[in-house]
Parts: C-alpha cells; structure tokens; sequence
C-alpha cells in the first residue's frame, strides 16, 4: 500500500479504539511501559500505529479487534456522565462497575436529569443518535414549577426563540396539572445543551424533574433506575434504521443481548 493510503493512528488512540480504556488511560498505560509495538516497548502515546502491519500488545496480549457493545442505562439524578470528576461527585461509571469493556455516553444527560443514557464503543453509532441530521426522538417527562397554558406548551411545539436560535417543532402532550405544577411529555429531535430546561425557562418557568423516557424506540420500560442492561439486537438495528439513507452501515460484531427487550444482561449499582 502507498504511504500516503496508510491508516495511522496514535497509539494512544489505538488502544481507546479497542474498547479497553479512556484515552486518559491508556496514555497512562502507555507511559508506564506496558505497551509494545513490535515487541518494542513504547513511551510515547503519540507514536504513530498502522494497524495493518504494526503488531500492539498490552500487557503481553495482542491486542484483539474491537467488539461493539450497546449499553442502556437508567441513570438517576445526581450522576455526572463523565468519566471523572474533579470534585468526586458520583458519575456514570460508578454504576457499570460490571461492565469489563470500555464504553462513552453518546450524548449527556445533566446531573439533574434522570432516564435513560446509552454508553457504547461503536463512534459511528453514536454520531447517528446525536447528530440532529438523523431526527432521532428523544422524549423527556417534565414536571414544570408553573401551571402552563395551552398556549404556552404550544408555543413549546412550535419552536422557541434560545441564545443559540430557534428550537425546532417538538411534540408536546400535558399529561396533567396538579395544584401550581404541569406534567407533560416533550419529544425533541435535537440535543443542544440543557434544551428543554431552557425552553421550559423561556416560558418564565422552571424544570423541577425531568427523566428521559425514550429515545428513538427504546423506552425505558422494565429497566430499573440506576441500574443497565445490553441492547439487543433488535433495538440497535432499529435505532440505525432512524433518519436518512445517510445513516452509517450496520458494523459486525455487534456485542447485544439476545433475548427479547428487558432480558439482557443487567448491571447494578
Ligand atoms: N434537556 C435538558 O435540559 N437536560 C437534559 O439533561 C436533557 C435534555
């Protein structure tokens, strides 16, 4: 192959790519020595790696291709999804201790919002429930601090005016009122940051709670709040097929419970 068709990569990236750690991590690993490339040990995490003739080995195993893994988490409020936190408050991984592959929020939820989060290795995935090119749903329950009009959750429907412009037509049920509070269901198609407390703030109001019930056709259903379960199949094809022909191919080795929804494999806190 011509030099300039050669894939490279660092070698740091390689071994995040693999599935196996952060990258913070693995430049750690690399750093302290455990690292080969041709049974040369390597230091530097930015050394370049051509994964079709350079041979890395951690710990002395090669390393093995990566295997796409889907988890889906009921996080609760008060979790961050990052991986650290300089403040050691709780975060996400706190609750996939079970979980021997490394995996990364596609998207956020904030700490305050509770609901479902998927974690996974597979980029190309994650770009396509993220990207707003792909309209992939996401439903919220919302309990607002002020009893809002039908006008005002219109005015949600319709599209709001934020500071980084006009929100997109959403779908918005009232589920019910109760004393000086409305409960209602929002479904959106994009995931600016803190979206639907900002929307629900232009409309001099405040998100008490919100949990994310859905997303795309995966609901939360029977999964329990903090802990997860794999995807199956099933859902990640359907979760893919969402949006355009543009969406990315299926990639093999997909690592997903077999069994129907709710009985994959479940992770506790
Ligand atoms: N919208 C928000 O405001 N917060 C979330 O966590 C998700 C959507």
């Amino acid at each position: 192959m011509a030099p300039a068709q050669r894939v490279l990569k660092t070698l740091d990236r390689v071994l995040s790519k693999a599935g196996i750690c952060s990258r913070t991590e693995a430049r750690e690993w690399i750093v302290r020595g455990r690292v080969k490339v041709n049974a040369k040990t390597i230091r530097d995490p930015e050394h370049w790696v051509d994964l079709d003739h350079d041979a890395v080995v951690l710990d002395g195993k090669p390393l093995q291709a990566e295997k796409k893994i889907y988890v889906l988490l009921y996080k609760p409020k008060g979790f961050l999804t990052t991986y650290k936190d300089p403040e050691g408050r709780p975060t996400v991984y706190d609750l996939l201790q079970k979980l021997d592959q490394w995996v990364f929020p596609v998207g956020r939820l904030d700490q305050d919002t509770s609901g479902l989060l998927i974690l996974t290795n597979d980029t190309a995935f994650a770009e396509h429930i993220t990207n707003p090119e792909f309209h992939v749903q996401k439903t919220y329950l919302v309990k607002a601090s002020t009893l809002l009009s039908d006008e005002q959750l219109g005015s949600l429907r319709d599209g709001l005016e934020l500071k980084d412009g006009l929100t997109r037509p959403a779908k918005v049920k009232r589920i019910r009122d109760s004393e000086s509070k409305t409960f209602f269901e929002i479904t959106i198609t994009e995931g600016r940051n803190r979206q639907v407390r900002r929307m629900v703030e232009a409309l001099d109001s405040q998100v008490l709670k919100l949990v994310r019930v859905s997303i795309g056709t995966v609901r939360i259903e029977r999964l329990q709040i903090g802990h997860w379960r794999l995807m199956t199949h099933e859902e990640v094809r359907a979760l893919r097929k969402i949006g355009s022909k543009a969406a990315p191919k299926p990639t093999s080795g997909v690592q997903a419970g077999r069994a129907g929804r709710g009985h994959g494999r479940e992770g506790h806190p």
